[in-house]
């Protein structure tokens, strides 16, 4: 009952035999240098892609592309290409060999410097080498060098009871409100 989530696509391979791997147990662990970490189980092809490229990139998903992020979530890189069927466009990552994908706003370039086993899952660290946002089109005008969240519609997954939801609306402003109980 730890939710909501966010839904992201990692990215593991190259640019020729690239695969693609649903993830929502994902953190961050370190501002500087900047890492996260993900829980990737043993069975799928992902965990092995990883191990042995060392990089990955982490793909923040969005409502409109729902269908594709469920379907890389339910499929495994060992049957299918999930560039193929989803139609996902590869662009090439600057630092690492694993392609980002073009359809969603945020991309994170990682690459392997921790990995352990946590019971039966692999537990990957990767540092960020680079963030990729697309401002162009989702920028907030206010800021721009973020995103406008709500034109983002980033895809939210209730795990508990396996759904998926979009953002509600701002509430209030963080390391801000609890200051009115100081
Ligand atoms: C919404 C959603 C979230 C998921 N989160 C994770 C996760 O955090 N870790 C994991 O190992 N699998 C997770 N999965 C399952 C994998 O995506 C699934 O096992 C996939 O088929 C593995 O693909 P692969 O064999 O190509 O690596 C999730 C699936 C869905 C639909």
């Amino acid at each position: 009952m730890l939710f909501p989530l966010p839904t992201v696509l990692v990215v593991t391979g190259n640019m020729k035999e690239a695969n693609i791997i649903t993830i929502a147990w994902i953190t961050m662990h370190t501002g500087k240098p900047p890492t996260l970490g993900i829980a990737v189980g043993i069975r799928g092809y992902s965990g092995e892609q990883i191990k042995a490229n060392k990089n990955f990139s982490v793909n923040i998903a969005t409502v409109d592309i729902m269908k594709e992020a469920d379907f890389c979530g339910i499929t495994s890189g060992k049957e299918v290409d999930k560039f193929d069927v989803t139609g996902f466009t590869k662009l090439p990552s600057m630092h690492i060999e694993s392609p980002i994908i073009k359809e969603c706003p945020v991309n994170l370039e990682c690459k392997l410097v921790e990995s352990n086993m946590v019971g039966p899952s692999n537990h990957f660290i990767g540092e960020i080498l680079e963030t990729h946002i697309d401002t162009d089109h989702l920028g907030n005008p206010e800021d721009p060098s973020a995103l406008n969240i709500l034109k983002v519609n980033p895809l939210i997954y209730y795990s508990g009871v396996r759904e998926y939801w979009n953002l509600g609306e701002k509430v209030g402003d963080a390391y801000t409100v609890g200051k009115e109980l100081i």
